[in-house]
């Protein structure tokens, strides 16, 4: 999990290639205040996307891998103890909602059932974020935007988001692109010409296929 926001610049937001008007979306769903699913396979670019976008919009972006145990607790922040003193630490969840950052995460069906409790406040139109250990009530800061990531073919069945927590997210769809925008991103990537970015995805592909 990461402690420090990746700090976005704009101008020098990493390559994207966009499939679509996913784009547009991302822009809109931040400017309306509304949180943003994105499903699709591994590799697809859901994350790489995000970082874009984030550099687009100049926002601070806060990414948390989720895993089968991550709770809520670890995304609002804990009491530690430091120096012999207890003290309140912000997860990053909270970070973002006072900073107004982007918070995402990644893979969000595999975290624990309470992560959902929390979510719904902060994605409906009261935007807050209920800290039952301090007692505060947090207003997301303007800008605050969360978004969400998951891939349906690889999780267990049973591993899904309930309706009443999907209902709350504007949904983009990823899945593999056509061949050309994949060579593209391919040479883009690997700084090799078009002609040896597309033999490299032929030999990847050829070798897959055996
Ligand atoms: N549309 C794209 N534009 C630019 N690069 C891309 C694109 N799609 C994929 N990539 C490349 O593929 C790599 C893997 O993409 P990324 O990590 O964003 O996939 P993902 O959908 O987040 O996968 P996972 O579900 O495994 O986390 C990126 O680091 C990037 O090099
Ligand atoms: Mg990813």
């Amino acid at each position: 999990m990461d402690g420090n926001p990746k700090l976005a610049v704009e101008g020098q937001a990493p390559f994207y290639l966009a499939q679509g008007d996913e784009c547009d979306v991302f822009a809109a769903a931040c400017a309306s205040n509304l949180p943003l699913l994105l499903k699709g396979p591994t590799g697809c670019g859901k994350t790489r996307f995000v970082a874009h976008m984030a550099a687009r919009l100049g926002r601070p972006l806060y990414t948390v891998a989720c895993h089968d145990d991550l709770s809520a607790a670890d995304l609002i922040g804990r009491y530690l103890l430091k120096g012999g003193e207890t003290v309140w630490v912000d997860g990053p969840l909270t970070r973002a909602v006072r900073q107004g950052a982007i918070c995402y995460l990644d893979e969000v069906v595999e975290a624990r059932k309470d992560v959902a409790v929390v979510l719904h406040p902060l994605t409906d139109d009261r935007r807050i974020l209920p800290i039952d250990r301090t007692g505060e009530e947090l207003q997301a800061a303007p800008g605050f935007m969360l978004v969400a990531s998951y891939n349906p073919g690889y999780q267990n069945i049973l591993k899904t988001l309930k309706p009443s927590t999907r209902q709350r997210f504007l949904s983009v769809e990823f899945t593999f692109p056509a061949a050309a925008h994949e060579t593209e991103v391919v040479a883009r990537e690997s700084g090799l010409d078009a002609g040896i970015g597309w033999r490299c995805w032929c030999d990847l592909r050829a070798s897959c296929a055996g």
